[in-house]
């Protein structure tokens, strides 16, 4: 800032005069109104309206005036201020309206154009048969147990009553993952658990009596991928042991889930011997076929094809828990007994729902998983 000025020169300082306000008014509102859009203004405005503006510094000027000529100056400067001003609302505006205009063209949504074309994605029939099974049983006090699919061999096999040198331990076609341990006296190896049967040993010791669990997991075997097999598959376990249960609470048990599952009169289920080394006496399960509920065998003007007119189709493998493995799993079989059942999901849903090839279920196509709909 000048220092004061006594005498009365306007014409000494240079930025007030006139002439000079008005170029800074004028050259102010030409940059406004060239500006094109709201970013350019912003720009124009510091140079033209801001604290560093020619018309502030202009402005800081006046108070080295002297007090005659204070107030011509102030009015000249405030005017050109105020005109300045005024063109850059005016200016503002009219770039904000231009502005919504194009948002409103460019930013269009078109309400009526198709909204799925990414697809909500779909769970697969396999997890939804499994916790439809689940949920069966845990409606009737059951518990949903698991174990690890990487499995103590003692667990898969021992535990079961499988002697080491039992057939079923390559019969099972075993992944090995890790062999006993020697140095540790541990001979115990390591596989990918053959089934879900070694959940019934954990959750017995685990759990006091009475046990009421349900497995659902995955499984594994050395099988190639075919159109009946896959090395990775799935399986239900049950176990039930309290006191006093018998093979009658095993078949109203599975008539029941049957019930649930297929819906309807005249579900249920027959047992024919088998062996296990788990379960003694062991069985066989089937149920009668959901489709022509028996009514196709000896009927030949009715053909069936889901169960090829045998009236019934095999479920998997069950019986009571063999006593050894009450033992070994440290429940006291003079007390307790204890029934349990294994089946495989693939299988079930393949006669369920007529896949006929059971890749079709691991490639993860989702032309395979659509029709089963988006249920989560
Ligand atoms: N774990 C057997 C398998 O994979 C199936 C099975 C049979 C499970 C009898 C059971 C059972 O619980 O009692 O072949």
């Amino acid at each position: 800032m000048s220092a004061p000025n006594k005498s009365y020169d306007p014409v000494e300082v240079e930025a007030l005069k006139p002439a000079e306000i008005e170029r800074m008014r004028d050259e102010a509102v030409a940059a406004f109104a060239a500006a094109g859009d709201l970013e350019a203004l912003a720009h124009a405005k510091t140079a033209h309206a801001g604290g560093t503006s020619p018309l502030s510094l202009a402005n800081r000027e006046i108070g080295a005036l002297p007090p005659q000529a204070k107030a011509e100056a102030g009015k000249r400067v405030g005017q050109a201020r105020g005109a300045v001003n005024k063109a850059l609302a005016a200016r503002q505006v009219e770039l904000e309206a231009e502005r919504d205009t194009r948002v409103l063209v460019e930013e269009a949504v078109d309400v009526t154009l198709p909204y799925d074309r990414v697809p909500a994605g779909a769970r697969h029939p396999l997890t939804t048969l499994m916790e439809r099974i689940a949920d069966i049983f845990t409606a009737m006090g059951y518990a949903v147990a698991d174990g690890p699919e990487v499995e103590a061999e003692w667990y898969n096999f021992d535990a079961l009553n499988f002697v080491p040198d039992h057939p079923a331990r390559q019969m099972q076609d075993t992944f090995f993952v890790q062999g006993p341990d020697g140095t540790s006296g541990d001979e115990s190896g390591v596989v990918l658990r053959t089934h879900t049967s070694p959940v019934q040993a954990r959750a017995m010791l685990d759990r006091e009596p009475p046990v009421y669990v349900i497995c659902p997991g995955r499984v594994y075997r050395t099988d190639e991928l075919d159109a009946t097999h896959t090395p990775v598959f799935h399986q239900v376990e049950l176990l039930a042991v309290d006191e006093g249960l018998t093979m009658a609470d095993l078949k109203g048990t599975l008539d029941h889930m049957v019930q649930e599952l297929f819906g309807g009169e005249g579900m249920k289920t027959r047992l024919r011997p088998n062996f296990f080394p788990f379960t003694e006496p062991s069985a066989e399960m089937d149920m009668v076929c959901y489709v022509c509920r028996g009514e196709s065998v000896g009927n030949p003007d009715r053909p069936c094809r889901t169960c090829g007119s045998e009236g019934w189709i095999e479920l998997g493998g069950c019986g009571m828990v063999n006593p050894k493995v009450l033992v070994a799993c440290g429940v006291d079989p003079e007390k307790y007994s204890g029934f349990a059942f294994g089946f495989g999901i693939e299988r079930m849903l393949m006669f369920r729902h007529n896949v006929e090839d059971m890749r079709d279920m691991v490639e993860g196509d989702v032309r395979f998983t659509r029709p089963f709909g988006m249920e989560i």
